[in-house]
């Protein structure tokens, strides 16, 4: 009986202990504040609980601190390092790159949704995936985007949907509207078909965008579960938020066979588009190539329209910056003869230096692509000195890059294009110590088409409205899906600009 007590005291002590540690850590840990506070058995899990609804917040932070901005993430199962080092970066994404791929626990968290799409696959599979696609994104293919795609897109779609709404007083969701547009966008890039969701009154496809967004984030919420068996246990029992997932990819996976099943009923040349390339292989199976058009529609729809959505409402609040890209357009137009809703070309869009600046700094701060991980397959040493271990995972940071004191100065987190800007022109940045775009043999193939694509919308929808973001002077939530959303949308006011209206008149 005696011993019996001397166990429950001892076993009580130590519950106690760990419980007074899990939840107030030891004031050493507080003070020192370097890495995930780590615990015994359960790592980082308490902190990460705690901070799941803030995570980008939380783990900008906690890297902030760390003296190389690279700490140790432990979960029961799963180990590995997130990094805001650009060293470490370039280190994972170029000089030891086959040592990152993007591993098998990826893969199967996002095999539902992306099958063995170019974003979820290794090896072989992506090189091939990469070599076909990269075809598209030629100099040539591009001046056609912005002749065929990108402008009637605009001039017949997005721009009556504004004039509308400025005329009704109506408040729009321009995180939507966008998202709308750049998957419009995308499909006749990719596929040559045009499935109208910008197009009549701006609802329809609202199934299937709904369905992909649910896709996306639900699939995204499996790398967030604190207990990562429990994805698969909901999946096997098909209950909660993978039931919603099975759900949203069945409505996906339907449109996108019917993609493929009229273009095969179709006689199209081989080379005519980025499917047809595809579909030229016979090898290729009808489910590779709905795991190709899913890949497409993803990078193409969310990235854009995530980066507008941030630009539009950073511009809100800042007049002085939009008043730059007014000039800046107004600039050239004079020198190009042209008026207010004249289309820019290929060639105007690249003069137009100052807005490139502002939609990349817009990039800095909100990265459509905020955290991207890989997996280690062989032990390695990172250029800072941290010891990566077989089978760990490792993520950068690119949220987190953006907010570097180090890096970008006491106004990192100030939005001041200028920063940018080298005589007028610019400035390239490093992509390991800017890795928006991803860095070395993946990085993203979309960049110019994306840059060309988000610039001719914001100078078309700029110089004709003033877009008002209703919640301007306020701290926007995000959504971490497979990108960075803002959650609940982007309301705003529009109101025709006056000197359109005079031009008009
Ligand atoms: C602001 C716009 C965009 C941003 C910030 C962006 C960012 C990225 C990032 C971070 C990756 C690496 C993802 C990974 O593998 O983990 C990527 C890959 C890729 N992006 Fe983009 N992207 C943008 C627009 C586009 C567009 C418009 C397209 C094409 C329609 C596109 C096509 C691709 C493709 C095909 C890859 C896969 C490359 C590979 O794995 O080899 N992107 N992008």
């Amino acid at each position: 009986m005696e011993l019996f007590s001397a166990q429950s005291f001892l076993l009580f002590f130590l519950l106690s202990l760990y419980v007074y540690l899990l939840f107030n850590g030891t004031s050493k840990k507080k003070s020192i504040n370097k890495g995930f506070k780590s615990y015994p058995i359960l790592g980082t899990l308490p902190e990460f609980w705690q901070n799941r609804h803030r995570f980008l917040d939380w783990t900008t932070e906690t890297l902030s601190s760390c003296p190389t901005n690279t700490a140790i993430f432990r979960r029961p199962g799963k180990t590995g390092i997130i990094t805001a080092n650009p060293s470490n970066i370039e280190r994972m994404l170029k000089t030891n790159f086959e040592n990152y791929p993007k591993g098998d626990r990826f893969i199967a968290l996002l095999q539902d949704f992306l099958g063995r799409g170019i974003f979820n696959s290794d090896g072989e599979l992506w090189k091939v995936q990469r070599k076909t696609a990269s075809y598209e994104f030629n100099t040539k293919s591009l001046r056609n985007f912005v002749m065929e795609n990108v402008t009637v897109e605009i001039n017949t779609r997005l721009i009556p949907i504004l004039t509308r709404a400025s005329e009704t007083v109506r408040v729009l969701d321009l995180q939507d509207i966008l998202e709308r547009f750049a998957f419009d966008n995308v499909c006749k890039l990719a596929f040559n078909v045009d499935p109208g969701c910008l197009g009549g009154d701006g609802t329809s496809g609202a199934e299937f965008m709904r369905a992909f967004e649910d896709a996306a984030s639900l699939s995204s919420g499996r790398f967030m579960y604190v207990i990562p068996v429990m994805a698969k246990i909901n999946k096997f029992l098909n209950i909660g938020p993978e039931r919603r997932l099975r759900n949203a990819i069945k409505t996906v996976h339907e449109f996108a066979d019917d993609i493929i099943q009229s273009r095969a009923e179709q006689k199209v040349e081989k080379e005519a588009d980025l499917l047809s390339r595809f579909m030229a292989n016979e090898e290729n199976s009808p489910e590779f190539l709905r795991d190709i058009v899913i890949s497409f529609i993803l990078a193409g729809r969310d990235t854009t329209s995530s980066a507008l959505s941030w630009f539009f409402w950073l511009l809100s609040s800042r007049p002085e910056v939009e008043q730059n890209i007014l000039q800046e357009l107004e600039k050239i137009r004079v020198q190009n003869g042209k008026d207010i809703g004249d289309s820019y070309s290929f060639d105007e869009l690249r003069e137009m230096h100052y807005l490139h600046a502002a939609i990349t700094e817009a990039m800095r701060l909100y990265p459509p692509v905020p955290i991207d991980s890989k997996a280690c397959l062989n032990d390695d040493i990172m250029p800072d000195g941290t010891f990566v271990k077989k089978g760990w995972f490792v993520s950068y940071h690119t949220y987190a890059m953006g907010r570097m004191e180090s890096m970008w100065g006491e106004n990192c987190l100030e939005f001041l294009p200028e920063r940018w800007l080298e005589n007028g022109v610019c400035r390239q940045e490093s992509p390991f110590r800017f890795p928006v775009f991803h860095a070395g043999p993946r990085m993203c193939l979309g960049k110019d088409m994306a840059y060309i694509q988000m610039k001719s919308i914001a100078a078309s929808v700029m110089e004709r409205f003033e877009i008002e973001a209703e919640d301007k002077d306020k701290d926007l939530d995000t959504l971490l899906s497979l990108t960075l959303r803002i959650k609940g949308g982007l309301p705003v006011n529009v109101r025709k600009r006056s000197a359109c209206v005079d031009a008009i008149n």
